[in-house]
């Protein structure tokens, strides 16, 4: 369904027939590598055991997705069910029917009402993962959210941090200056201001700021 440059996902079926993701991470290009490191250092998860060879490298990075992806449906936010991991494999809940992917945020056409209602759910995706999975996404936009009977989906967690990692802040102010700026500028919505979504995501306010 998407060869990446590092991982290639796969449509398929379980012993029962019913539709799984299988996402598959490949070699990793230097530029990946280094890339990899820096989410994984400061991981108490992980910062310890950051394997030498890339085939280990490509586990890892796989049982952090895997890790990722549990914690975060754990705490409630929508993101495909993770089903299992073995080495550099992960398999995941198919989002979408018959190998026919659900599109990308990015990619569907909504009416302003359906719109508003997907930014406002993500925005609590992204507080429950903060506040409950302890969490942060890393790599949000609306090319990592996927849209399926009227309901979002959030993606692609490998690169998801720990909130007391030392760049999580960062990662999530940007996080939400992407969703924020999608919303605005290609949608048109008018929604809260970038320090009223910060504010409520790490509970420093118990309501959005209403438009
Ligand atoms: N659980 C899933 N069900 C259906 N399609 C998926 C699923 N996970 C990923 N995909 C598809 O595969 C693409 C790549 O997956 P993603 O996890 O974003 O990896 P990458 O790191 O390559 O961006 C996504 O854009 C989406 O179209
Ligand atoms: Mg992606």
């Amino acid at each position: 369904m998407s060869a990446g440059k590092e991982a290639r996902v796969y449509w398929g079926t379980d012993f029962k027939g019913n539709d799984i993701a299988v996402k598959i991470y490949l070699t990793s290009t230097v530029e990946f590598r280094k890339g990899l490191i820096k989410y994984l250092r400061g991981d108490p998860r992980f910062e310890n055991k950051i394997p030498k060879s890339t085939r280990k490298l490509m586990s890892l990075w796989a049982r952090k997705e895997f890790r990722n992806y549990v914690l975060m449906h754990q705490a409630g936010a929508s993101v495909p069910e993770p089903i299992t991991q073995f080495e550099n494999i992960l398999v995941m809940e198919f989002i979408g029917k018959r190998g026919e992917k659900a599109p990308l945020l990015k990619e569907v056409s909504l009416s302003i009402d359906e719109y508003y209602e997907i930014f406002k759910n993500l925005i609590e995706d992204v507080r429950k993962i903060y506040q409950v999975a302890r969490l942060v996404h890393g790599d949000l936009s609306e090319y990592n959210v996927m849209i399926w009977k009227g309901r979002h989906y959030i993606i692609d967690v490998s690169q998801a941090v720990k909130v007391s990692h030392p760049n999580a802040n960062e990662f999530l102010i940007r996080d939400l200056r992407n969703i924020r700026k999608f919303f605005t500028d290609v949608v048109g919505l008018e929604v809260p201001s970038l320090e009223s979504l910060y504010n409520y995501v790490v509970g420093n306010a118990n309501e959005l700021e209403e438009i």
